[in-house]
């Protein structure tokens, strides 16, 4: 009988060289089975452990995960302090291994506004990991895609008032380089888990061409084939990125 698990993807072509993923769906993880939606949280950070793991396993040059969004500080107090130490957690638990396995750690999104010793965690990790480079692994943290948009504006204006750029070099290329991504390709493939057909301010600006996988499962049920799947599906989209075919 035919295997009904995806084969492994194969790193000799198609394979996104940057995938997003909105990792939603941990709250109604643990609402089914009557948990604290920390619960949800907690498994979900080992579905996180797993698509760091298998991303670099396969060759995925850049992952970015939307860990925390600007508008996720309206949670209740409780659950952002249980938020914040679980990602200390994750570093804790899963630094050696970014360095043993060649993989950079970058934060996008409002450093400033995190707790402290969170922000410590991260900028030490950071450092540690500075000059790795099969995978970078983006971290989205209080992150939202129209203040980052805001954002770059702000910096482009000053720029022109202060006399250092004109207004005519205003391009796309250039607006991007202001962005928290600057130096980071746009995602081939976003990723949303527990079936919301919604961004979620998320990357607003980059993913412009992103190809768009909503899967129903939630966050912390997303497997290792789950991935493999959409992997194999996404090599066979044509991206035509506005063009015709020839
Ligand atoms: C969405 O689920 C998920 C989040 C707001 C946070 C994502 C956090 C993790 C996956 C765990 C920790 C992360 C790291 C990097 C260790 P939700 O709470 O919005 O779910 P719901 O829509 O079902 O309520």
């Amino acid at each position: 009988m035919k295997s009904e698990v995806p084969e492994k993807p194969d790193a000799s072509g198609h394979l996104p060289l940057h995938v997003a993923v909105i990792m939603d769906g941990n709250g109604r993880w643990a609402k089914k089975r009557m948990l604290n939606r920390v619960k949800g949280h907690e498994k979900g950070a080992d579905a996180v452990r797993m698509i760091v793991r298998t991303s670099r396993e396969i060759g995925i040059r850049h992952l970015t995960l939307f860990a925390f969004s600007t508008e996720n500080w309206q949670r209740p107090k409780t659950e952002i302090k249980a938020l914040m130490e679980l990602l200390k957690r994750f570093l804790r638990s899963e630094k050696q291994e970014m360095i043993d396995n060649n993989i950079r750690l970058n934060i996008i999104g409002e450093m400033e506004k995190l707790p402290a010793d969170v922000a410590d965690n991260l900028r030490q990790t950071m450092a540690e990991t500075d000059g790795n480079d099969a995978m970078q692994l983006n971290l989205a943290l209080s992150y939202g895609g129209r203040s980052e948009i805001a954002m770059a504006c702000a910096a482009i204006a000053r720029k022109v008032k202060n006399g250092e750029a004109d207004i005519t070099a205003i391009t796309p290329d250039f607006f991007a380089t202001h962005l928290y991504t600057a130096d980071i390709p746009d995602p081939d493939l976003l990723i949303r888990t527990s079936g919301e057909y919604r961004i979620s301010n998320f990357l607003l600006w980059q993913i412009a061409y992103s190809e768009l996988f909503i899967t129903p499962t939630l966050w912390p049920d997303f497997s290792r084939e789950e991935y493999f799947g959409i992997l194999a599906e996404y090599k066979n989209r044509e991206r035509r990125f506005g063009r015709v075919d020839d």
